[in-house]
């Protein structure tokens, strides 16, 4: 770990509800720019230390194996690295050839990878955090909408993987909020109860108190909730074939 000085600037943070910051990258798809490239769809853009690394090959391992779970919810992956192009194809290549984990094997990653060397995108999306490391990104996620918004930041520090369920439930949890105008209590998953916003938007909390509102059942004038079956979320929320 190393320490943070005086003399590091300030960090640029974007944060939730922020316009995704711009810019324009080489990958090991091709050029993109970002996020106009991705209009339209949802955009999971993640950070990791190093290439030719354990634990970001693991990861890297287990976001391409659930590449199309992700589309199914028109969610594209992006992934981002201080390390040049040549190491990308390198590394990609070797995990293909040679790497094992959790049963998977042959594992192509097709999602583009983004050579940072100059770490100027790394920078504007604060992923490095000087404490941890000053030269390598830490686990960084940003969950970016069709409208180009950040909605989700997650960081995790060098030595501990992602959790992917978690990245799938946090999507699902994002659309179906958007789509159904609730929220997601802990630990939601699609079929569990959803919150009804409190503040007037849908009726008094006598009314709901009440039971008025069809449905919503209150144990107290701040926490009501509803059902909504896993069948409404997924034929609403999925875009594509039905996966594992
Ligand atoms: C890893 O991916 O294994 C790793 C990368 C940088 C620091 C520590 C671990």
């Amino acid at each position: 770990m190393n320490e943070a000085t005086q003399d590091d600037p300030p960090a640029s943070m974007p944060r939730i509800g922020d316009a995704a910051p711009p810019f324009e990258a080489i990958t090991t798809q091709g050029n993109i720019s970002f996020p106009a490239d991705y209009a339209g769809k949802w955009v999971i853009l993640f950070s990791h230390p190093a290439d030719f690394t354990p634990v970001c090959t693991s990861e890297f391992m287990m976001f391409a194996s659930m590449q199309d779970e992700f589309k199914a919810y028109n969610t594209e992956l992006v992934g981002l690295s201080i390390d040049g192009l040549y190491s990308h194809i390198a590394w990609l290549r070797t995990i293909k050839e040679k790497i094992t984990f959790r049963g998977l094997s042959d594992i192509e990653v097709t999602f583009p990878l983004i050579e940072d060397i100059t770490m100027e995108i790394a920078k504007k999306y604060g992923m490095i955090m000087p404490g941890e490391d000053s030269t390598k990104a830490v686990r960084a996620v940003f969950v970016i909408d069709p409208a180009g918004m950040i909605r989700t930041i997650i960081y995790y520090p060098l030595s501990l993987g992602r959790n992917f369920d978690e990245l799938l439930r946090v999507i699902k949890a994002l659309q179906t909020a958007d789509a159904f105008s609730v929220a997601t209590p802990a630990e939601w998953r699609p079929g569990e109860r959803v919150i009804v916003p409190t503040a007037g938007s849908c009726g008094t909390a006598k009314d709901r108190m009440d039971g008025a509102e069809e449905g919503v059942e209150c144990i107290d004038w701040f926490f009501c909730t509803k059902e909504l079956s896993a069948d409404k979320v997924e034929a609403t929320i999925r875009v594509g074939p039905t996966g594992q």
